[in-house]
């Protein structure tokens, strides 16, 4: 098959959402209707329920035996779908952002009773900083929930996107009965089943067909007057305003009674785009070059503690992976060839001979991956990724073992590549200060520094409210800045200086007076250049 063929049948997709609104329910049924598993319960939550360190490990456990859950890949109706897992919790976000650099376009799952919650506004601000395309799923119409025409509202108000629902709840909660299909025009009825995959659908030429009294009774009047309403308010489906992330298709459904998901797969495979390029330092990669690119997105860490071995997650952005050939690790400037490239269809990890744009491929690594990592057959061009956030939580590393003091570097460095947390260093190095975004990182980096390295160590924390790069295009002006404000300077891990400021009121004053220093938020300014 033509490289172009393999592209037309891939969709590479993530589902998000706030936690608890539905991501693994969902996610579990897509795997169902692939195929790829035969019974619920098969996918494993990695909620963290309780905002415990002890849960993270426990999931890091599991996943170390199937991290096979990081990408799942299956087939569904000619199409290879790869699904990318995000976690749901907070302190994790920034995994979720650079995994979305990985996709093609994305579902999110809403809440039919919450409706837009803390994570699904980041989140969608993130996706469209990607101007990766949405799909929204509002779940949960088995219970009792907001109105639908006032969710559609809150969506478009407070996720700044236009909205077009494409299929429409009858009822909900004890009386729900069913989704009508606005784009196939077609009826599904309401029958719980939480195991099973159901098809009982019934086509409805006609909104006005009779058959529509027969099985709704009074909903069908009132099924008729919304179609009515929604046909007048909203503009026809669009796909390109859809592919260019202005609009986002929405559906109505019940993730665990497995209801109006394969409405929303069918659609999905049907539009979501092909795998797309990416933007590099030099250029724009396009996914019909001939010449195998991809980069690093993630990194899962320590699947076996004994040999500290990682997987480095690629995304194939174009041409064809070949195993056992040489690529070039363009920051490293190093030729690698790997011999055991892993997939991941279904509950299994396979060794792969190729892959192509928007396949993930693992790559068994010993440290020589950090994320944002470029692959290419031998040219200089870098990815563009999602920009670091200045994180909100600074503390200082203290090592208590000073036997293992190599282990401790060594350990935070390869924690901080894998995107754990951020790493700033003051002194030459000597004062190792980490950033995150929440707390759970530093009981999750202290356990595993110590069990994964052998190093132990506790963290200071340190009275910073931000933490902002800094750019002077006047290197007088700037080392005269560095020499004022010294200790609150540091440097990030590529070498670029980092400002910390004590208090907001602090930051605006250093600000208004510093006026030829740019303080960036995001390591976007670097993207910029
Ligand atoms: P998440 O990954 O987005 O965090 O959410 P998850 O799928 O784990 O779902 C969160 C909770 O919502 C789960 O209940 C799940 O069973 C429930 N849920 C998912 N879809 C639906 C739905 O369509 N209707 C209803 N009524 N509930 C739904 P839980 O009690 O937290 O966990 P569990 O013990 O059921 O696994």
């Amino acid at each position: 098959m033509s490289i172009k063929k393999e592209i037309d049948k891939r969709r590479t997709l993530a589902i998000i959402s706030h936690p608890d609104a539905g991501k693994t329910t969902l996610t579990e049924k897509f795997l169902l209707f692939g195929g790829a598993i035969q019974t619920a319960g098969a996918v494993k939550s990695n909620k963290i329920k309780n905002s415990a360190a002890s849960d993270f490990m426990e999931i890091e456990k599991q996943r170390g035996i199937s991290v096979a859950t990081s990408v799942m890949t299956f087939d569904y109706k000619s199409k290879r779908i790869n699904l990318l897992d995000t976690p749901g919790h907070k302190d994790f976000a920034e995994d979720t952002y650079r995994t979305l650099t990985a996709v093609d376009s994305v579902i999110m799952v809403v809440d039919s009773a919450k409706g837009v919650e803390e994570q699904t506004k980041k989140l969608m601000e993130v996706c469209r900083m990607r101007k990766a395309p949405v799909s929204i799923f509002i779940n949960k119409l088995d219970r009792e929930g907001r109105d639908p025409f006032e969710l559609l509202d809150e969506l478009e108000d407070l996720l700044n996107i236009n909205v077009r629902p494409l299929t429409w709840p009858i009822s909900m909660g004890h009386t729900f009965k069913g989704v009508y299909n606005l784009y196939k025009k077609n009826l599904n009825l309401f029958r719980p089943n939480k195991t099973k995959v159901e098809d009982d659908i019934l086509l409805v030429e006609d909104i006005n067909d009779s058959v529509l009294d027969q099985k709704l009774d009074s909903d069908a009047k009132k099924l008729r007057e919304d179609v009515e309403l929604i046909e007048g308010v909203y503009e026809p489906f669009n796909r390109e305003d859809y592919l260019a992330g202005d609009l986002a298709p929405v559906f109505f459904g019940s993730a665990i009674n497995n209801f109006g998901v394969k409405e929303l797969l069918d659609t999905i495979t049907e539009f979501s785009p092909v795998p797309k390029g990416r933007e590099t330092d030099t250029r724009e990669v396009d996914v019909l070059e001939n010449q195998f690119t991809g980069f690093v997105f993630k990194i899962h860490a320590n699947i076996d503690p004994k040999h500290r071995n990682r997987l480095a997650f690629v995304r194939v952005c174009s041409g064809r992976f070949e195993r056992n050939k040489f690529y070039k690790h363009v920051r490293l400037q190093r030729e690698f060839k790997f011999t055991n490239p892993a997939t991941f269809m279904a509950q299994d990890k396979n060794i792969v001979e190729e892959a192509f744009p928007g396949d993930v491929i693992g790559l068994y690594d010993t440290g020589n991956f950090k994320i944002g990592d470029t692959l290419t057959e031998g040219e200089e061009i870098m990815f563009k990724g999602i920009p670091s956030f200045s994180p909100e939580i600074f503390k200082l590393l203290v090592n208590t073992d000073p036997m293992k003091a190599k282990q401790l570097d060594k350990g935070i460095e390869q924690l901080t590549d894998e995107g754990v947390a951020q790493l700033f260093t003051q002194d030459y190095g000597k004062k190792k200060i980490v950033g995150t975004v929440g707390n759970l990182q530093f009981d999750v980096i202290q356990y595993r520094l110590l069990h994964e390295y052998g190093a132990s160590c506790r963290f200071e924390l340190l009275n910073y409210y931000k933490a902002c790069w800094i750019t002077c295009p006047d290197e007088d002006k700037m080392d005269e800045f560095i020499r004022y404000k010294m200790d609150n300077i540091a440097m990030d891990k590529d070498g670029n200086l980092v400002y910390f400021a004590e208090s907001s009121w602090m930051l605006n004053k250093i600000m208004e007076d510093n006026k030829e220093i740019e303080f960036h938020f995001t390591t976007g300014f670097k993207m910029e250049n």
